[in-house]
This record gives C-alpha cells, sequence and structure tokens, in this order.
C-alpha cells in the first residue's frame, strides 16, 4: 500500500500537536488537521479516525469492503466498521493492525466481544519476547493479532488462540495486510486449544483486569480475583518446550496481611521454572476502579457511581489493598533448583526488555549456584556502566551512604558497605574474590576474617542483581 498511511505518514501528516493528542485518545486536532480531502487524510479519517468520508474522496475499492463489512455506506459517504492502524513490528515491510475502535466519552457502550486495539500493553509485551529464541511460537489471547507480527519474522510456526471468535476475524486481517501468512488460528480458552502441545515461546498479554464480572471479554474473565494469571502461570510448564521461554503481563493483588511477593512467588514456584516476577506498577482499588472504568468510557454515564461502589465492595469483601501489574518470566531451565525471583522495579529500563529478562535471569542463576567459597575465589568484574554515587554532609571525610547505580539495564540501585564500593573500584576479572579483600581489609584496618565471612551474603544480591558478574570461577552448583 503506497499511501503514506504508516506511522511515520501520519505523524509527518497530522503534525506533531495533532499526533501526540491522538495518542491521548483526543481525535479534535487531528480531524481539523485532516480537512482537506487529500487522499492520506481520507485515509486518517476513515480508518484511524472513525468518521465518515465522501465516497469521492476515498480512493478505495469501496464496493469490495462494503461487501466485507468493512465499511458501510450512509448517503454519499462511507465510514468504517473498525479501526485499522499501522503498526511498527520491526518487520522488513509495514504492519497494519485491525481491531474495534476505542470507545470515547458519550459513545454507545462497548460490545462485550470488543477486540481491543494495540497499544502501550501490547508494546510492552512484544518487546519481552523481543530476544526470546522463537521455533514454535504461541500468542494466547492473541485479539487483534498484534503479538504474531512480531513473532512470525522470527519464529517456524506461530499459533494464535483466542476465546472470541471475532477477535480471531479480525487477527487475521491484521496478519492478511501485514504479509503475514502461515499462523494457525485456534478458537478456546486458555491452553485448551493447544492441548497436549508444546512450543518455545509462549506469550500473552492475558485478560488480567480483576473484576467482580466479566463484562468485556477483552479485558476481564470472571475468574476469582486475580486467579487467571495464576492459572496461566501453573498451566505453562506443561507447554512449554525443553529450555522453552514464557512472557506474560499479568495483575496481582495485594491483600491485607500477606506480602505481595510471597504470592507471586508462590504462582512462580509451583511451575519448576525459573521466574522472574516484575512489579512494575501498583494502584489502590479506587486508582484501579477508575482505571478500568475510564477505559471502557464510563466515566460520567448514569451506572458509573454503583459500578465503582460494587467494584470497591466486591475489593473489600476480599481484603484487597492494591493491585500490581508487571511481567511474568519464566524459562524452563531443566535445573533441579529453579530459581525464582520476584520484585519491584518501577524506573524505565534500558529497552529492549526482552534482551534484559535474559540478562536478570542469567545473572539470578549464576548467584544462585555460586557456593561461598566459589564466591570467594571467582574474578569478579563490574558490569559495564555501574557508578558510584557518595551522599554526605558537604565536606565530610566519610560518606554516609555509599550507593552502586546502574546506567544500563534494570537500573537498580544498591546500597553498599565501604567493603564492597571498594571491591566494586578494583575488580576487573583479573583477581580472585579473596585476594582483593584481603587487600582491602589491609587498607582500611578491618579484620581480613570478618571481612571474608561478611563477603558472600553482600555480594551474592550484587551478582544476582547484575552489579557485578563472574569472569571465571570453580564453581560447581550448589
Ligand atoms: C488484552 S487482550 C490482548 C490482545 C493482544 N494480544 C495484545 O497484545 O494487545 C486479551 C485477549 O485475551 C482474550 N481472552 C479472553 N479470555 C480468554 C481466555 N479464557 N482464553 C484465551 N483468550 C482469552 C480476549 O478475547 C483478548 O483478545
Amino acid at each position: 500500500m503506497e499511501t503514506g498511511y504508516s506511522i511515520d505518514g501520519v505523524r509527518e501528516r497530522l503534525g506533531d500537536m495533532a499526533a501526540s493528542a491522538l495518542a491521548r485518545e483526543e481525535i479534535v486536532p487531528a480531524l481539523r488537521a485532516t480537512r482537506d480531502a487529500d487522499p492520506l487524510a481520507a485515509l486518517i479519517r476513515l480508518w484511524w479516525l472513525g468518521v465518515p468520508v465522501s465516497m469521492a474522496a476515498a480512493d478505495l475499492p469501496l464496493q469490495d469492503l462494503i461487501e466485507t463489512g468493512l465499511l458501510v455506506r450512509l448517503g454519499d459517504t462511507v465510514q468504517a466498521t473498525v479501526h485499522l492502524q499501522p503498526w511498527d513490528a520491526g518487520a522488513a515491510g509495514p504492519a497494519y493492525v485491525v481491531s474495534d475502535r476505542k470507545v470515547r466519552p458519550g459513545d454507545p457502550s462497548l460490545r462485550p466481544d470488543h477486540v481491543v486495539g494495540a497499544g502501550g500493553a501490547s508494546a510492552n509485551l512484544a518487546q519481552l519476547g523481543w530476544a526470546a529464541p522463537a521455533g514454535r511460537a504461541l500468542d494466547l489471547g492473541t485479539g487483534c493479532g498484534v503479538q504474531v507480527l512480531h513473532l512470525a519474522p522470527r519464529a517456524g510456526q506461530v499459533v494464535a488462540t483466542d476465546v472470541n471468535r471475532r477477535a480471531l476475524r479480525l487477527a487475521r486481517l491484521s496478519w492478511e495486510l501485514s504479509g503475514v501468512h502461515g499462523v494457525e488460528a485456534r478458537e478456546g480458552s486458555m491452553y485448551d486449544p493447544v492441548d497436549g502441545e508444546r512450543f518455545d515461546l509462549v506469550v500473552s498479554n492475558p485478560p488480567f483486569v480483576i473484576a467482580p464480572e466479566a463484562r468485556y471479554t477483552y479485558r476481564e474473565t470472571g475468574r476469582h480475583g486475580d486467579d487467571f494469571c495464576r492459572e496461566l502461570v501453573r498451566r505453562t510448564p506443561r507447554h512449554l518446550a525443553q529450555g522453552g521461554h514464557a512472557r506474560f503481563l499479568a495483575n496481582w493483588l495485594h491483600v491485607k496481611g500477606e506480602d505481595w511477593q510471597d504470592r507471586v512467588g508462590g504462582w512462580l514456584t509451583e511451575t519448576g521454572c525459573d521466574g522472574w516476577a516484575v512489579q512494575r506498577d501498583v494502584q489502590d482499588p479506587a486508582e484501579y476502579v477508575e482505571l478500568w472504568l475510564r477505559d471502557s468510557a464510563e466515566h460520567g454515564t448514569s451506572a458509573y457511581r454503583e459500578r465503582y461502589d460494587e467494584w470497591l465492595a466486591w475489593f473489600e469483601s476480599m481484603d484487597v489493598t492494591g493491585v500490581g501489574f508487571g511481567w511474568i518470566a519464566l524459562h524452563d531451565s531443566g535445573s533441579l533448583s529453579p530459581l525464582v525471583r520476584v520484585e519491584e522495579l518501577t524506573q524505565p529500563v534500558e529497552p529492549p526488555a526482552g534482551a534484559l529478562v535474559e540478562e536478570v535471569l542469567r545473572a539470578a542463576r549464576a548467584a544462585h549456584e555460586l557456593s561461598d567459597g566459589d564466591l570467594l575465589d571467582a574474578r569478579l568484574r563490574v558490569a559495564d556502566g555501574v557508578v558510584e554515587e557518595r551522599v554526605g554532609p558537604p565536606g565530610a571525610d566519610d560518606p554516609s551512604r555509599i550507593v552502586l547505580r546502574q546506567t544500563r539495564g534494570a537500573r537498580r540501585t544498591a546500597t553498599v558497605g565501604t567493603v564492597e564500593a571498594a571491591l566494586a573500584g578494583v575488580c576487573d576479572g583479573d583477581l580472585p574474590t579473596r585476594p582483593l579483600l584481603a587487600a582491602i581489609a589491609e587498607l582500611t584496618g578491618e579484620d581480613p576474617d570478618a571481612v571474608l565471612g561478611r563477603a558472600p551474603a553482600a555480594l551474592r544480591p550484587l551478582v544476582a542483581e547484575g552489579f557485578l558478574s563472574v569472569a571465571s570461577s570453580a564453581a560447581s552448583p550448589r
């Protein structure tokens, strides 16, 4: 399609202000910017903004599109029944995503089988799955089919499932328009359509919204609390090939008297896989309910207060204090001693997040497998981009706090003692940890045995979190 209807073409045609407004779902500036009925403006109005366009201005096979139901005729204008947006799938050619149009305040309410378009969450998941090897790949809950656009260029075979038949119909259109062929689309819930099958990569942006009832298939399932995400995680190992990976977006409950990390850690532990769960955001129940009532454009409707109240009461009945949003990564590492890591990372991480997942799992496994003796014998190396910050009163000889900060990757910080800071300053992979610590103890006047005794407990988290890596060691699995 040499029409200019691409991400760059639309942005250029709209200009920065209207394009930014459109990203906030505000269409008025874009309507103003496309008042001239040039061909690109007509396409933007028709497919993106969803307003009627005069048949004379739409340079398209109108009759065919009307017959397939993608356009409806209204007098001498046509209007699209779907939303068709250009998408950056990183592939060679242009990609398009077909979905239902996002509902805006004042629109008729959403249909229960609404097919949600590709957005920020879709892009996040696409990034997360980016580095994992994909021979046979599964997109569970494909919706508009966007994940498949990212998987197809590097997977030998892609299977996409959804419980919503309309979603599969629109997904097939997305793939066809994007030149993606050979995808197996299967209808059914969770892993039912792939019973007995295994995959090298499973990705899912599931219907994770935790709500008292299932009103919209694209986001809610009617399962109790966060059971859908838990079940998704729990059933995954039976569908991972040896060495396979899974990448999910998920929501989980924070419940009074329970540590959320224990809750999500429990999900991962049940799998027997290596697992990493990351909380990127947490909202209190009111914020959460508002977010999702706004998502379905119910703000200001007559039912708003009642729904809000019911949803909050339901949370209250389960002692819910908040809802976490984040990622879950699983790896069938084959280890008899799987590692599980659950943490909060709210800072922007270095893209692509998929490469980071691989790195984090590798570092956490390395730390997990090193005995205390191995750690002292290892030749450690400080990671690229780690900087040291010393905080203290102006003019003071000694800092009150020393922080190691990663400027790359997960961009974590760690508060460390003077010995670890000194070690980070000298460890370049040349000498083992033990003689380095002995030299540091001598310089700082500390008891060398005490320094060596404390070191493994202090160094293991720094290795697990990627501040230090093992250049070489006499490591043996613990
Ligand atoms: C949030 S949308 C994700 C769409 C798309 N994959 C993306 O990344 O943007 C969730 C999808 O899961 C589907 N879904 C809902 N319940 C499901 C179930 N029980 N089993 C499989 N898919 C389900 C919905 O129809 C919807 O298409």
